[in-house]
């Protein structure tokens, strides 16, 4: 059915291992940019769950922005296709710039996104990543900061969608391969 229970097969990361990535990173992160007032930067949409999370466990002045790359679109597969669907609303001209995702895949996204703002004349560029999925990576980028490695499941949660769905479950759950097949034949 639609229950969103009925779609994962197992759970992979649960919210006390989510809570602890956000601790153990907002921590290393609070170090890193002591007194550099960062803007931080949340990859829309996925990013936001871990954003918000994470963001709270940083004892850093930092200001917030959001910028949409999306090449996914609504589907499942990456198009390689990457264009720019909401722009950042500040100038990141000589300002420290962390982006937040929460997965790095082929890492199209992300190499397209440190470029545009490197490009926009930042004074640096970082990425921190919930899930960093190597195995993956189609491009050379580098993922500053992640909670952890994932292997090559499709999973959803905490952000993560299939279709646009199912972001909003507490934890990171692979999804059933029945569900992806269901979509797929159609
Ligand atoms: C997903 C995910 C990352 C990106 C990773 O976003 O949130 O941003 O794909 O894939 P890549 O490394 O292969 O580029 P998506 O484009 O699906 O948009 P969404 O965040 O709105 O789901
Ligand atoms: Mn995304
Ligand atoms: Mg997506």
């Amino acid at each position: 059915g639609d229950n969103i229970n009925d779609i994962i097969d197992h759970k992979l990361f649960s919210e006390d291992d989510i809570h602890e990535m956000c601790v153990r990173l907002g921590a290393q992160l609070t170090k890193d940019y002591a007194g550099k007032r960062p803007l931080v930067v949340g990859a829309l949409k996925g990013a936001i769950y871990f954003l918000t999370d994470l963001t709270r466990q940083m004892d850093v002045a930092h200001q917030l922005d959001f910028l949409d790359v999306s090449s996914y679109g609504d589907g499942f597969e990456s198009t390689g296709k990457i264009k720019v669907v909401t722009d950042l609303a500040a100038d990141v001209k000589d300002r420290d710039v962390l982006i937040i995702e929460d997965i790095v895949d082929t890492g199209l996204t992300l190499k397209f996104m440190k470029d545009l703002i490197k490009k926009r004349g930042a004074k640096s560029v970082k990425c921190c990543a919930m899930l960093n999925k190597e195995a993956r990576r189609n491009v050379d980028v580098d993922v500053d900061y992640f909670g952890s490695k994932v292997g090559n499941e499709f999973v959803v949660g905490y952000g993560l969608d299939f279709l646009n769905m199912y972001r909003n479950l507490p934890y990171v759950g692979v999804l059933k391969p029945e569900v992806i097949q269901k979509y797929v034949n159609k």
